[in-house]
């Protein structure tokens, strides 16, 4: 038999190593491809096309959400790294007058005992930029905007100082019973989600993202929730909409609770 004949179709053997190794190709990428995506709970596809891109290392895309007309107005504060540099001690003096009608939601001390946001040791670029967009309308809420809506530049300046001022809940987890997430460790970079410490402090501060450590768990699944469906949308260049709409549910619960906790002998001291 010459070489010609033993690579044709006519030679049983070949046809059947053909026939074979066509066969393994189709199951492994149906497996690959459909199966093993599919298998995973974690991740939701829009379609088959969405997973066969994901197998293939495509960056997923968040998935769809209906995000609300954009008419209303967003955040017109810039922020830069001299924004509020020098608190002076009478401007936190000034400030601590001031946050005298704020403590009956945000505590004496700036740790809230109502699910209202801690404030006590939050970056002041932070409280700066929140009342200003409360002011301007580019963030609402019922309860809180009432509150910004008269005060002056000085006035937010001033709070801003002497709530950073007040020393802050500590970044204390008690570990093992409440291990690390991933999501914020790692964050899930096929999602384009950030490790939240590279933003939010315990690795880098990325000026105006909040500090989170001790914030209640009830507010900070509230707003990230907002983020999530476009209710809160005060966030520059969307960074933390975009996010919010890539976790899970499952991550915005773990994220809050982990965020929340706290050491219990600080639970007691603030109760
Ligand atoms: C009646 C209760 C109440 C009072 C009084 C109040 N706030 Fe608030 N504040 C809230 C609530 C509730 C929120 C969270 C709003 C939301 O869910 O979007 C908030 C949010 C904030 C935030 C945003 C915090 C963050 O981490 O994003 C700042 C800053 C703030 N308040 C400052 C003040 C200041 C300063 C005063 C006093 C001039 C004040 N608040 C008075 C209830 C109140
Ligand atoms: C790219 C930087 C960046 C990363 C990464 C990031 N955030 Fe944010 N986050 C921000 C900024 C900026 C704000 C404030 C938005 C604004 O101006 O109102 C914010 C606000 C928030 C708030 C609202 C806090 C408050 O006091 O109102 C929560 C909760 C939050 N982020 C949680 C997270 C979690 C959880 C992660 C990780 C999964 C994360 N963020 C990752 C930048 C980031």
């Amino acid at each position: 038999m010459s070489t010609s004949e033993l690579f044709t179709f006519r030679n049983r053997h070949f046809s059947l190593a053909v026939g074979i190794t066509a066969a393994i190709l189709i199951v492994t990428a149906i497996a690959g491809f459909l199966v093993l995506p599919f298998a995973q709970p974690w991740v939701q596809f829009a379609n088959v096309w969405d997973a066969i891109c994901s197998a293939a290392g495509v960056p997923q895309r968040a998935p769809k959400v209906t995000v609300p007309e954009q008419s209303t107005r967003l955040s017109e504060v810039v922020l830069t790294s001299s924004t509020l540099a020098r608190p002076s001690q009478e401007g936190i003096g000034r400030g601590a007058t001031l946050a005298q009608r704020c403590a009956i939601c945000h505590g004496p001390t700036g740790v809230s005992r109502a699910d209202s946001p801690n404030l006590a040791g939050q970056y002041a670029a932070v409280i700066y930029k929140q009342l200003l967009d409360f002011r301007s309308g580019a963030r609402t809420n019922a309860v809180m905007s009432p509150f910004a809506v008269n005060l002056t530049d000085q006035e937010i300046a001033d709070l801003s100082h002497y709530y950073a001022y007040l020393p802050r809940l500590p970044a204390y987890h008690p570990t093992p019973q409440l291990p690390k997430p991933s999501i914020v460790i790692y964050g899930a970079p096929m999602r384009g989600i950030a490790p939240c410490g590279s933003c939010h402090g315990s690795l880098d501060n990325k000026i105006g993202s909040p500090w989170l450590e001790g914030q209640s768990e009830a507010y900070m699944k509230a707003q990230l929730q907002a983020f999530a469906s476009g209710e809160r949308r005060n966030d520059i260049s969307q960074q933390m909409r975009n996010i919010a709409r890539a976790m899970t549910p499952q991550e915005i619960d773990q994220a809050a609770s982990y965020y929340a906790s706290q050491p219990p002998d600080v639970v007691k001291a603030v109760d």
